[in-house]
């Protein structure tokens, strides 16, 4: 069970101090938006350079970018530990996951509300993680789609089907209310932004929704 705070909720003058903040999880989440495949830009490539300086812990970058086939490599290649595209954006998700792992980092790729999972199943062998959004993507603070949580189950079925050890990463609304639907139905990453930098205090809510999540595992 692992946790994945959402630096999007962070203070963006003080990034260094707010990753120092949150050393006790297992990954820190970045957000990459581009105003072309969500309504809302954040940062890019030098940013995540930047942070992958100073972070004491490795970088889960999601990538809500149009043609992420030019573009997601690049954050592989600057070390970023995992790196998930959207398959929606898409040109050739099965060359990209390969490409991420060739630069060395673990391949994800994720699902919008609306995407079904089934299509996409055959992507099991070059991805690492899957992530199901339980909000639509853009914005932090939005609550929980908890219509999500059957694509979950479906998700974590075909891992355990064809075997090995494949990733279910939640993200969007997830909190100490919500994350043991989460991983109740076989999510085992667990993204938030709000729930944690929004609690006094960030390292506290990473233990906390840590417990909460491995006490439901399925
Ligand atoms: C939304 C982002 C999320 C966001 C989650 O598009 O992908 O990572 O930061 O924020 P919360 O946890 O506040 O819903
Ligand atoms: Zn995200």
């Amino acid at each position: 069970m692992q946790i994945s705070p959402s630096i999007l909720s962070a203070d963006f003058a003080n990034l260094e101090a707010e990753l120092d903040a949150i050393r006790n999880a297992d990954w820190a989440h970045v957000d990459v938006m581009d105003n072309h495949f969500v309504p809302n830009l954040t940062l890019g490539l030098p940013v995540v350079e930047a942070l992958l300086r100073v972070s004491p812990i490795p970088i889960d970058c999601h990538l809500m970018i149009a043609n992420p086939d030019r573009w997601a490599p690049a954050y592989a290649e600057a070390g970023a530990g995992s790196v998930t595209f959207h398959v929606e954006a898409a040109r050739d998700p099965r060359h990209l996951a390969r490409e991420l792992r060739a630069a060395g980092a673990r391949s994800g790729m994720a699902l919008k509300p609306a995407t079904p999972w089934t299509p996409y199943e055959d992507l099991l062998d070059d991805l690492d993680m899957v992530l199901v959004m339980t909000v639509e993507p853009g914005f932090g603070g939005q609550s929980f789609l908890a219509d999500q949580l059957p694509k979950v189950r479906a998700v974590r079925e075909s891992i355990r089907r064809r075997g090995g050890e494949i990733w279910v990463q939640v993200d969007g609304g997830v909190s100490a209310r919500t994350i043991e639907q989460c991983a109740d139905a076989g999510a085992d990453v667990f993204v938030a932004g709000s729930a944690v930098y929004g609690a006094e205090s960030a390292a506290a809510a990473v233990d906390e929704l840590r417990a909460l999540a491995t006490r439901h595992t399925h």
